[in-house]
């Protein structure tokens, strides 16, 4: 787990070299929420699951020694990142902001375009305690 918190602080070093002006990402717009649902429910829920509870036993590994996906709903760590940090996750993939990292989630710039990868953010952060939703803008 050390070691994913360490690559995850060296993207959002990195991140601020990716232009974007749509952030912060809020919950005010339900037309955004729903679109972000809709993007969701076709591309992360696979894995994320449809209550965006993650794997089941997600901090352990899959059986080919993957880290299995964590959960978006506020009970993991996902509130810890700004939205630059999410964006380029979602957009790009771990594993290919980080050498030598073999993740799982294949980024998904062919799928979504950053309008869509916004929404989705927006229908995650939906799901956040006020306390955390708060918390997290203010890193932005
Ligand atoms: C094939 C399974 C899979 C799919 C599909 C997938 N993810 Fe992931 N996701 C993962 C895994 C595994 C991780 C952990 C990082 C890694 O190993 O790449 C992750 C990490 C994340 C993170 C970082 C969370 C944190 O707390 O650090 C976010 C945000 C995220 N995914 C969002 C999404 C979104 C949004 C989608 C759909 C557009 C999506 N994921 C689709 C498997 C998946």
């Amino acid at each position: 787990m050390k070691l994913i918190f360490l690559i995850i602080f060296s993207i959002s070093l990195t991140g601020s070299s990716i232009a974007h002006n749509h952030f912060p990402i809020t919950t005010e717009s339900k037309i955004m929420i729903e679109r972000g649902k809709l993007a969701y429910q076709n591309n992360c829920a696979s894995c994320h699951m449809v209550n965006l509870s993650g794997a089941e036993d997600w901090k352990g590994v899959d059986e080919d020694g993957h880290r299995k996906a964590p959960p978006l709903n506020g009970t993991g760590h996902t509130w810890h990142h700004d939205d630059k940090t999410l964006h380029a996750i979602i957009k790009y993939g771990l594993a290919r902001l980080v050498n030598n990292y073999e993740g799982k989630m294949i980024g998904f710039d062919d799928k979504l375009s950053d309008k869509e990868i916004d929404s989705v953010l927006a229908y995650i952060k939906s799901f956040w305690s006020e306390e955390n939703y708060e918390y997290q803008l203010k890193l932005n």
